[in-house]
């Protein structure tokens, strides 16, 4: 198995770095353009394998896509990330050029990959890359779920003082302050979560979550890298080994949930095919009325774009 990973900045050298110490590719190509970035952190993974034990070899390259050839997978990393008291949304201008650029040398040499976006504002960047490439919508998709969900399970491991390896949870909508999370179906080793906090605490972490990411951009100066790269690495484990694990993933919606305009975050099951299925649940009329929210401001992102 291959995968590429385009872009060894923070978030792609982690998706590279855990990519090869799971051992989830034999092969893993991380390229940048930036000349000597790639080939300096590539190496230096490299170098970590007689430690940590793995055998994933992680070649760098600067801009040479004929070495990326033939990718089972590639996850697109590219572009500016947010600087304090910018919104993802503000990244587009310069983010959709990179991420069409890199996307045309994706499909010319990688014709058959599953795409993985991780570039912001992701839900928007996913359709720039299913506009560029045309691949059908089930190997063009966006991690934002995986990573807004473990913020959440993180904050409520904390407050529950429980693991965070028995928390279940699932998240709907965009990537961005109007994500729609599912108290209803977060569970804690089966328990309904709602049994064991009380709204109020519920309610604030739900909050802290949504601005989750922007919490770390005010904090660094930067927007974060262990987690989100961690998250996408999940995403390509479950492709490249056909887990058919269940995330939230940013997907083209065909009508499902009454809606087929729109790229947004929704369970699906992944595999080898990239998404496999796209899992609809019963929303209540509230829940309904905020995944409605999130659509329309993706859609509003999606009309600058296709200015
Ligand atoms: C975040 C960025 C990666 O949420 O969107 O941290």
């Amino acid at each position: 198995m291959k995968v590429t990973v385009v872009g060894a900045g923070n978030v792609g050298a982690t998706v590279a770095d855990v990519l090869a110490y799971r051992e989830v590719a034999n092969e893993i190509v991380l390229l940048d353009i930036k000349e000597g970035v790639a080939e300096g952190k590539a190496l230096d993974i490299f170098q970590k394998s007689p430690i940590t034990m793995y055998d994933s070899r992680t070649i760098g390259v600067t801009n040479d896509y004929a070495r990326t050839a033939d990718s089972d997978v590639v996850v697109i990393t590219s572009g500016l990330p947010r600087k304090p008291g910018m919104s993802r949304d503000d990244l587009i201008g310069v983010n959709s050029g990179i991420v069409k650029s890199v996307t045309e040398q994706v499909v010319k040499y990688s014709p058959n990959a599953v795409i993985v976006i991780v570039s912001n504002p992701l839900d928007v960047m996913t359709y720039q890359a299913h506009l560029t490439s045309q691949f059908p919508r089930n190997r063009v998709i966006g991690m934002a779920g995986v990573l807004d969900t473990a913020r959440y399970k993180a904050f409520l491991a904390e407050a529950l003082n429980v693991s965070v390896k028995d928390i279940q949870a699932v998240l709907l909508g965009g990537h961005g302050d109007t994500m729609v999370p599912l108290p209803r179906y977060t569970t804690v080793g089966g328990i309904p979560v709602t049994e064991l906090i009380d709204m109020d605490k519920l309610n604030a972490i739900v909050e802290r979550t949504k601005v989750g990411g922007g919490e770390l951009v005010k904090l660094m100066g930067t927007s974060a890298w262990y987690a989100p790269g961690a998250a996408a690495a999940q995403m390509v484990e479950a492709i490249v080994k056909d887990q058919k694990r269940v995330f939230p993933v940013c997907v083209k919606l065909e009508g499902e949930y009454g809606i087929d305009d729109c790229y947004l975050g929704v369970p699906v099951v992944l595999g080898k095919n990239g998404v496999e299925k796209v899992l609809e649940l019963k929303l209540s009329a509230e829940e309904m009325e905020l995944l409605q929210t999130s659509r329309k401001h993706v859609l509003e992102v999606m009309a600058v774009l296709q200015k």
